[in-house]
């Protein structure tokens, strides 16, 4: 077993865990954090994406050991105040999803573009995303989502925390991201 502090949503997480613990396995099985979903459990789909540090990462390609030190955001995070983070109440807005089960990705690989580009284009969007799958929308409306949120994001002045970029090897992947710029592990 491996000890490893996380801060999880704000909330300090103090753990013993298998070393071949996958970080999805951690939120969901250990703390509960259901939200975030498994699509593929093959780093394909980028339905379990969070935020690691500042950086989108398929949580089903990291080792909850790798997150040790670090603070992870879930979709469950966004939510401050019992208010929708603008991404979320955009995707409602636009019915940018139907089953909902590529939702939490799509928001938190749309949450990290914002970060480093507020006004993208369409295709900028639909770039970010391509890593991101759905079987329902389309994508359509999630493009629109994502880009009403920003919109909204802009009018409101809101900035999402900055990235805070790990040395080169100090959080390294067991797999790879499906394509496009999208979640970054
Ligand atoms: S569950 Fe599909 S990429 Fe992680
Ligand atoms: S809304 Fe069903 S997979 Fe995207």
């Amino acid at each position: 077993m491996a000890h490893i502090s996380v801060t999880v949503d704000g909330t300090v997480y103090d753990d013993d865990v298998e070393p071949r613990l996958l970080l999805v396995h951690y939120l969901r099985d250990r703390l509960g954090l259901t939200g975030t979903p498994i699509g593929c459990d093959t780093g394909n789909c980028g339905a379990c994406t969070v935020d690691l540090d500042g950086e989108s990462v398929k949580s089903c390609s990291v080792l909850a050991v790798q997150a040790d030190g670090c603070a992870v955001t879930t979709v469950q995070g966004l939510t401050g105040d019992g208010e929708w983070h603008p991404l979320q109440k955009a995707f409602h807005e636009q019915h940018a999803l139907q089953c909902g089960y590529c939702t939490p990705g799509m928001i938190m690989a749309a949450r990290d573009l914002l970060r480093e580009n507020p006004d993208p284009t369409p295709e900028e969007v639909r770039h970010a995303l391509e890593g991101n799958l759905c079987r329902c929308t389309g994508y359509q409306n999630i493009v629109r989502a994502v880009l009403a949120a920003a919109a909204e994001m802009r009018r409101r002045t809101i900035h999402e925390p900055g990235a805070v970029r790990q040395p080169a090897g100090a959080a390294g992947t067991a797999a790879g991201t499906a394509g496009g710029r999208g979640p970054r592990r």
